[in-house]
């Protein structure tokens, strides 16, 4: 047993407090490029840390957010009126997050899969991350499902990585979230998502019992049973709902602390109507809460709105607080789209 159990434990069941979520802004230097170039801001240090600061000084985020899920970078970056991004997170009364992985590579021999990397050095970098003040965690793994793919070699990789990654991070203090995500890409049908993402959560589920993991001392942060996207016919939000936590109920031992889905490319209202739904009809069947951990269904309005403008910061706050209590209300099954926001698409 982890010499934090206790401390795990209630990290664990604060982060899925009721109507809290994750907020994920871990990307990483690349991932937050990419999508300020599509908007003209400049991909330089100074404006990464001017949007992370935008997010993190949103007035009264702790509402609706447990904790967020920071980037090496920007767990070591400062308000610009020197207070540690951190210290603002603690005293603002939220639980610093980190993301730990190094990114998915190609897997040797299999074509078009991926493997989580990052296991080299990482008890160190976590005693570094808790020393810092961090007390989570998040590796994500991706599972791609295309004609033949996935193999059971990539499923098994992954389950593998999250596995002894989760160990590491119980042993030095940080509730790990484990991440498996079935990605939305493909014109697969809402069964093969059905059968993928079952697949998976029974590896990951094998893989973390075989590695010792405490179910009480971690979060599992999986992706919706949904249509692939390009799919020409689109799962409604109910039967999304209904796949989804029949799913988990499968294969989640219910002393999991909670589950905190991704958005993975969903428009922003299907990520609340979907989450909404599972709560609204499903939640007295789940042993366990059920709430988000979503970057681009929170982030996406205020980043358009900032785009690297100064003046602008206040109202793109705005939009990232509507976005994060929709989602709150979607943990309690009370969602419903604040009017003059876009059409359900
Ligand atoms: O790892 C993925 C992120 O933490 C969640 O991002 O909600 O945009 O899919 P997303």
């Amino acid at each position: 047993m982890s010499a934090y159990a206790q401390e795990l434990k209630a990290t664990a069941q604060a982060m899925v407090a009721t109507g809290k979520g994750v907020l994920a802004m871990d990307e990483s230097n690349g991932t937050c490029n990419k999508r300020f170039e599509k908007l003209g801001i400049p991909a330089t240090e100074e404006y990464r840390q001017a949007y992370r600061q935008l997010i993190l000084t949103a007035p009264n985020l702790s509402d609706y957010i447990s904790g967020p899920i920071l980037y090496d970078e920007t767990i070591r970056q400062s308000t610009t009126d020197g207070v540690p991004f951190v210290k603002f997170i603690q005293d603002a009364g939220m639980i610093p997050g980190i993301k730990v992985d190094t990114g998915a590579k190609d897997l040797a021999g299999r074509p078009n899969e991926k493997v989580t990397e990052g296991l080299d050095g990482l008890r160190e970098r976590i005693a570094e991350y808790y020393q810092m003040g961090a007390r989570f965690a998040k590796w994500r793994a991706v599972i791609t499902i295309a004609d033949g793919i996935p193999s059971r070699g990539c499923i098994e990789a992954n389950a593998h990585g999250l596995a002894r990654y989760a160990a590491l991070c119980q042993e030095g203090g940080l509730v790990p979230i484990v991440e498996p995500e079935v990605l939305i890409d493909g014109d697969h049908t809402l069964e093969r998502s059905f059968a993928v993402t079952d697949e998976t959560l029974h590896a990951v589920f094998n893989a973390l019992y075989s590695q010792g993991v405490a179910y009480d001392q971690m979060i599992l942060k999986p992706s919706m049973v949904i249509s692939g996207k390009d799919c020409p016919t689109q799962a409604s939000v109910d039967e999304v709902a209904e796949a989804t936590v029949t799913c988990l109920l499968k294969n989640v031992p219910a002393t999991v602390a909670g589950i905190a889905f991704l958005s993975g490319g969903q428009s922003m209202e299907r990520s609340s109507a979907h989450l909404n739904a599972m709560n609204a009809k499903f939640g007295n069947q789940c042993p366990w809460p059920v709430t988000f951990s979503y970057a681009r269904a929170i982030q996406q309005p205020a980043l358009n709105h900032w785009s690297g403008d100064s003046s602008r910061v206040s109202e793109a706050q705005q939009k990232l607080l509507t976005r994060a209590k929709c989602n709150s209300d979607a943990s309690k099954g009370v969602y419903s789209e604040p009017a003059g926001e876009p059409a359900l698409v």
